[in-house]
């Protein structure tokens, strides 16, 4: 067995330090760029049990974050159960579009929640339907949502803002102006689109749009997490994903994926490398964990960089 701090470091040099865990691909919204985190849609969902085992194997091999996703997460009604499962970990988070978020703040955040992340791309009512097929009126159910999670303490809260060319391209000052009123609890993610379902027809010049935030920003940090710079603008802090076609983003990826049925899954992008481990023994979950671990290849590649990712792990300095 590889000792402890290496059996989740690939053969990139890339430590895997957190899961992100699909709950279930039922959704109570019908995005039209959703990528449903890349799962061909199976019905089956993992148990508590099942989860709680996987996560306390991953943290005995030092995974120390967890983020759930779905589907919509929330749409569980044992997501409480499944964080009381947990062992203890540094961050553990979830991604929601907040619709029933108002009701679940308080119990998610009493059951162990650190934080949580809204999908909001919009404000306007008649947009947010177009882009998630639910009711105009949802979107007064996410701001309610998001007021909850931040009185929950579940913060800082992350709105994740889909860049969608021609539908909200022009509310990036309104959602800077939102962030900025609840200075401090709040974090905007602007997120360049990504080619799911229709996304491709609303793709837009995000290296662009960044370069113009960047030049407003009173101060640029860099976060460790995929090498993501980070803006105050107004003193709100807002962050930018490009993941598309982004070397760097795929060399400092940490991340492993578990679909809703019980499948490990290296990349986002990636559909043919998946390793069930929905009927796996406790005892066998290292094993699979490694196994997944080898499968595990930038999907936008710089080999110059990967070359020297790997021969600082040759020589032990990390
Ligand atoms: N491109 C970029 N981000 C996406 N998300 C879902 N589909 C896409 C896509 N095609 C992200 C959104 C949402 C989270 C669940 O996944 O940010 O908030």
């Amino acid at each position: 067995m590889k000792a402890s701090n290496d059996l989740l470091t690939d053969k990139f040099g890339r430590t895997v330090k957190s899961l992100r865990i699909s709950l279930t691909n039922r959704c109570n919204l019908d995005c039209i760029y959703c990528h449903s985190e890349g799962d061909e849609g199976s019905r089956n969902e993992m148990t508590v049990g099942m989860i709680s085992d996987i996560v306390t194997t991953a943290a005995k091999f030092g995974v120390n974050r967890v983020k759930f996703s779905g589907g919509e997460p929330l749409v569980r009604k044992d997501f409480e159960d499944i964080l009381r499962s947990l062992p203890e970990l540094k961050d553990v988070s979830v991604t929601t579009n907040g619709v029933l978020l108002k009701e679940r703040a308080h119990s998610l955040k009493e059951a162990g929640l650190d934080r949580v992340n809204v999908s909001l791309d919009t404000l306007d009512p008649e947009k947010y339907a177009f882009i998630t097929h639910g009711k105009p009126e949802m979107l007064n159910d996410v701001l309610e949502g998001i007021n909850a999670a931040i009185d929950a303490g579940l913060t800082p809260v992350k709105i994740n803002m889909v860049l969608l060319k021609g539908i909200n391209e022009n509310e990036i000052d309104d959602m800077i102006e939102l962030v900025r009123s609840r200075k401090g609890d709040l974090v905007l993610q602007i997120i360049q689109v990504m080619d799911f379902r229709d996304g491709a027809q609303y793709d837009l010049n995000a290296e662009q749009i960044e370069k113009e935030l960047e030049k407003r920003a009173d101060e640029v940090t860099m976060r460790k997490m995929h090498h993501r710079k980070k803006y105050i603008i107004d003193g709100a802090e807002v962050e930018f994903v490009r993941p598309v076609e982004n070397k760097e983003f795929c060399a400092n990826c940490n991340r492993l994926r578990i679909t809703a049925d019980g499948k490990l899954k290296p990349c986002l992008l990636v559909n043919d490398n998946l390793i069930d481990i929905s009927n796996a023994k406790t005892e066998d979950l290292p094993e699979l964990l490694r196994a997944s671990i080898d499968r595990r290849v930038p999907f936008y590649r710089d080999y110059k960089d990967i070359t020297i990712i790997k021969d600082k792990t040759k020589t032990g300095e990390q």
